[in-house]
């Protein structure tokens, strides 16, 4: 599908007022999407894990305005409070998507927004608030003008992907795949898709604790990150990486096979961090604490077989990977040896999900 082809017919009804709700997951990559070019185009494919308890709950009331007006038109809540901070970036997403959805401006909206993991623990939240968020107005636009169930999921992901990149990652369930891959001819760089190859059990209710080294702010924001792979000196090589590394992903979810996708899931974390590390100017945002949850548990894997990995995002946080048949060693063993490194011991435990769901609709 080309971008035009989400512009909608000319409306012929709206709705007076109404509310949606919806609950959109976070989701974690397996092979990282690093780099952007013009309008939230990926640089290279990624493919995710949709996650399930880590979740933002968003709803929308809308209400015809009295006057047609040129400008946008909202209030945001974030967890019951008005939060004039977020507003910038709402503002920001409502302009690029109003091409798309050309009803915004005909309405004042209530965008009221609160996350299941605390605000500030660094785990992402502009996937799931902006899932969220692209769900609600499609949805209202799906009132407006009917929509089938696949353009919908298109669409929804295509709109997220212009409020944060990896958003689009985040509608539907349990492995995403977004960006043009030749492995994969109905790909694209405009929205996920869910993986359509078969995938071995052993990844169904794959596990992921979170823990939260670090809960403050990001020192690096994503769109200050993305840009320094703009003339990084390993840039072509790393997107070259991320098609070859989901070409091999392929036969390792088919197969189940474990020891592959720890070395490519840690391969490709650590490869994410190296690109930091290695553009100008750099930076390092692994913490003590993350190397050494890190090296306990390549110990403890050697040790004991148990097939646990870890990924890491653009920060300091660790997420910890292993199979629901392995869960009840694995938690012992966080327990017993990460949580000390993590602030004030906080960790998060999630499992693959299934994407959004719809709470409501009035
Ligand atoms: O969606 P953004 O622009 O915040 O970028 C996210 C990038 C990583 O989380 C580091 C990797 C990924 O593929 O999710």
């Amino acid at each position: 599908m080309t971008e035009t082809e989400f512009i909608p017919k000319a409306y012929t009804n709206f709705p007076e007022k109404g509310k949606v709700g919806w609950k959109a997951p976070s989701n974690i990559a397996l092979v990282k999407y690093w780099g952007k070019k013009a309008n939230q185009i990926p640089a290279n494919p990624s493919i995710s894990f949709t996650l399930d308890v880590s979740a933002t709950i968003t709803q929308v009331s809308y209400t015809k305005k009295k006057v047609d007006s040129n400008g946008f038109s909202f209030d945001l809540l974030f967890e019951g409070k008005p939060k004039e901070d977020f507003k910038p970036k709402i503002q920001t997403f409502l302009e690029r998507i109003e091409p798309y959805l050309p009803f915004l401006k005909k309405y004042h909206f209530v965008i009221e927004t609160s996350n299941s993991f605390p605000h500030s623990s660094g785990i992402a939240s502009s996937a799931s608030g902006m899932s969220a968020l692209a769900l609600c107005f499609l949805s209202i636009e799906s009132k407006i003008q009917d929509m089938e169930l696949d353009f919908f999921k298109k669409k929804a992901s295509f709109l997220a992907r212009l409020g944060s990149g990896s958003a689009c990652r985040s509608i539907e369930g349990d492995l995403v795949q977004w960006g043009h891959h030749q492995g994969l001819e109905m790909s694209s760089d405009l929205y996920g898709i869910k993986y359509p190859f078969v995938v071995d059990p052993i990844f169904k209710n794959y596990q992921d604790t979170i823990l939260l080294v670090h809960k403050g702010q990001k020192q690096v924001g994503s769109t200050v990150g993305h840009n320094l792979m703009h003339d990084h000196p390993y840039a072509e090589k790393r997107f070259e990486q991320a098609h070859l590394n989901l070409d091999k992903l392929k036969p390792i979810l088919e197969e189940g096979d474990l020891q592959g996708f720890m070395q490519l899931v840690e391969s490709e974390a650590l490869t994410l961090h190296a690109m930091m590390m290695t553009s100008m100017p750099y930076f390092i945002l692994m913490m003590p604490d993350t190397l050494e949850i890190i090296n306990k548990l390549w110990r403890f894997r050697k040790e004991t077989n148990v097939p646990i990995c870890f990924t890491l995002d653009a920060g300091a946080n660790v997420h910890v990977l292993y199979p629901e048949s392995v869960k009840e060693k694995a938690i012992q063993f966080i327990k017993d040896e990460l949580v000390a490194h993590c602030e004030n011991g906080h960790y998060i435990c999630d499992q693959i999900g299934t994407g959004a769901k719809q709470l409501f609709e009035e």
